[in-house]
């Protein structure tokens, strides 16, 4: 790359930093709520489940105070479905409504904008029992859901995210679907209703909405071939069409992306499409993009001797291959965190000018962070050099990229606080504030400032 004179982050940049309901909000009965397949998912022994998780739900007050004393001008939250509408579909719960006018009512007064998600992987239990995102009713449950939303928050909220990493459901669906892995024939009929629920969302948000913005937040991630051999790069190319273009070229260009859609048929996963559905998806356009980036992946040609697929911990950001169509390769530049991910910073940049020189819209990071296993000192500090190293150079990454011409409007770090990951519990931190609660013990729950928090804040301040 040749080198070029660094431009700034944007004044009205989106400095802000991310959570999801089920995470972090615990309260997982309480004030009406239904059940989602996140509370009756059953975690390995010795790993907390998510019913108290960080109780955000009783301390959301104190958390929008820590944020505004940060200087975040934006918080990414999802609002949990099951509090709007417990079983769905059906009634609509007061309670849970309020919450989220209260929550969002505190950010604003606080000078936070706040950036919705409208799903992220808790889906309604009672849905799930009736099919879940295989049964087309589901479709309509969103559409109702969307449209409460809307009504209520509307006014209110300028920037929304309509599902959380499809992609990662799609191709881990161990965590989000509690009791039976679907096939992958229904798990792709999966992926089509869901993009006829987001571009209804779209389209409704787009009616509603005066102002606001609507966008996707995949997991996205450059995919590099292990050698320059070109059977290596074609494996790359492939898994990179599977795993991440199909995904937003039926968000943003309304079709199916076609190497994807050839493997698709190749193994007879394509679904259904009802008549009307790809005009509806062709007209739901977003206004920006989001993009969830951990690292890039490098992988190798499949060898289709039944030993391409290596299935390891299950996490969405280690590949595991797939028989006849890539192989998990090895990428020894790289480091990788204590929990095997690897950190390519450099390889925020390459997703970012990809994604962009591939739509051409804004693009918000709404999540990248280091899970970490943070060690609350006895003086009540946490010493997480490490995260701040990892921000610093993916900051660095984040304005070459603006360097490049990338409309890069935000940036949203996972996460803001200490909450339960996705199926490693509360070990594995990502917060800028430490919560004092154990795997299984509750503790105190006290919120605790990490070093990372002092230095973003330093850092939004400079920029
Ligand atoms: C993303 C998810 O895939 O990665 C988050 O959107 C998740 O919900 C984050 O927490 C980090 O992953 P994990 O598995 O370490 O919690």
């Amino acid at each position: 790359m040749f080198y070029k004179e660094l431009k700034e982050f944007p004044k009205d940049f989106l400095w802000g930093a991310s959570t999801s309901a089920y995470q972090v909000e615990g309260a997982y009965d309480e004030d009406g709520k239904g059940l989602s397949v996140q509370d009756v998912h059953t975690p390995p022994p010795g790993i907390t489940d998510f019913k108290v998780a960080s109780d955000h739900y009783h301390h959301y007050k104190e958390d929008i105070k820590l944020m505004a004393e940060l200087g975040l001008k934006a918080y990414r939250f999802s609002i949990a479905w099951t509090r709007i509408i417990p079983d769905g579909s059906g009634e609509v719960n007061e309670k849970g409504l309020q919450f989220y006018h209260d929550l969002i009512d505190e950010l604003l007064a606080n000078n936070i904008d706040p950036i919705a998600t409208m799903y992220h992987f808790d889906l309604p239990y009672k849905l799930h029992e009736n099919g879940g995102w295989a049964n087309r009713e589901t479709i309509d449950a969103f559409e109702k859901y969307s449209k409460i939303l809307f009504e209520n928050y509307g006014g209110k909220v300028k920037y929304w995210l309509t599902i959380n990493e499809q992609n990662v459901m799609i191709n881990h669906p161990n965590a989000m679907n509690p009791g039976r892995i679907p096939s992958k024939k229904e798990l792709y009929q999966q992926s089509h209703n869901m993009f006829v629920a987001s571009a209804k969302a779209t389209l409704l948000c787009h009616e509603m909405c005066e102002d606001a913005k609507i966008g996707p937040a995949p997991n996205i991630t450059a995919i590099y071939a292990e050698k320059c051999n070109p059977s290596d790069a074609l494996a790359a190319d492939d898994w990179e069409s599977i795993r991440c273009w199909l995904y937003l070229d039926i968000a943003v260009h309304g079709r199916y992306n076609t190497i994807a859609w050839s493997y698709m048929e190749e193994k007879g996963y394509t679904p259904d499409i009802e008549a009307g559905d790809m005009e509806l998806i062709a007209k739901a356009k977003p206004d920006y993009i989001g993009v969830n980036y951990y690292a890039t992946a490098t992988v190798c040609a499949s060898k289709n001797d039944g030993t391409d697929c290596q299935p390891r911990n299950g996490d969405q950001q280690v590949m595991i291959g797939e028989e006849g169509v890539y192989r998990a390769g090895v990428n020894n530049y790289l480091e990788q965190t204590d929990f095997g991910w690897m950190v390519d910073s450099i390889g925020l940049r390459v997703t970012l000018r990809r994604v962009y020189d591939r739509y051409h819209l804004p693009l918000l990071i709404t999540e990248n962070g280091l899970g970490a296993k943070d060690e609350l000192q006895a003086d009540k500090t946490v010493h997480d050099d490490y995260r701040i190293d990892y921000l610093k150079r993916h900051f660095h990454q984040a304005q070459l990229a603006i360097t490049d011409g990338v409309e890069l409007i935000g940036y949203c770090p996972w996460a803001f606080i200490d909450l339960v990951s996705t199926h490693q519990g509360y070990g594995k931190r990502y917060g800028l504030v430490y919560v004092d609660r154990e795997e299984d013990d509750l503790k105190s729950l006290e919120r605790i400032k990490k070093d990372s928090f002092y230095w973003y804040k330093e850092f939004i301040l400079n920029n």
